[in-house]
């Protein structure tokens, strides 16, 4: 895939500068992941949580590689304005079906960057008072961090820099990417302001 990925996907051809981590290492990472959590959640009927829409495919992959009955369940957040973002503060725009009260809750999560949004969606989660609540997040981006996440499970650690694929977009494109890839500064320059 990483040598003709060109090919597979013409129309990101251009805008991609390089890969920097392939869908083979994703695969593998997700596989050990799923297996760790199967082990930890044995017996506990955890409920797995996310954050629509870049945790989309990795967690659709991450359950299918976990060998317990797990559950799962989605919340949507929108932020209230640029400003108050930078403070976290997120409305819950879509709430969870599920009860989590008593509950062995993972909630999983595409990146994370500063933390601040999470740091809020945790404590929204804790007030509820689940059994337990623990964070899973593929990509940690440890330069940025302005608040302490507790990270109980981690694929990788990226560079400070504004990544695609996998789920990760800029501009609502490069999400359907198997693999993270580094933007060309071109592309960035073109389409102004990034939108988280
Ligand atoms: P934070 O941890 O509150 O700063 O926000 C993390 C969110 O920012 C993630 O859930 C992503 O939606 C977005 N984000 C952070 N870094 C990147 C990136 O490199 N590419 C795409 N989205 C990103
Ligand atoms: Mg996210």
């Amino acid at each position: 895939m990483n040598a003709n990925w060109k090919q597979t996907y013409p129309g990101y051809a251009d805008e991609i500068q390089e890969v920097i981590i392939s869908q083979e290492q994703i695969q593998a990472k997700v596989q050990a992941l799923g297996k760790t959590i199967a082990q930890d959640y044995q017996g506990r009927n955890p409920l797995l949580v996310g954050v629509l829409k870049g945790v989309l495919f990795f967690f659709a992959d991450l359950l299918r590689e976990i060998s317990i009955p797990v559950e799962m369940d989605f919340i949507a957040v929108s932020s209230y304005s640029s400003e108050s973002r930078d403070q976290g503060s997120v409305r819950l725009v879509n709430d969870l079906d599920i009860r989590i009260h008593n509950r062995h809750i993972l909630f999983v999560e595409d990146v994370i960057d500063t933390g601040l949004t999470l740091n809020y969606i945790l404590q929204n989660l804790r007030s509820r008072q689940p059994a337990s609540l623990e964070v899973c997040a593929l990509f940690n981006k440890p330069d940025h961090r302005l608040i302490d996440i507790p990270l109980r499970y981690k694929g990788f650690d990226l560079p400070d820099k504004f990544v695609v694929g996998y789920g990760l977009d800029f501009k609502e494109k490069f999400r359907n990417l198997p693999f993270i890839g580094l933007l060309k500064a071109s592309t960035i320059q073109n389409r102004v302001n990034p939108e988280r």
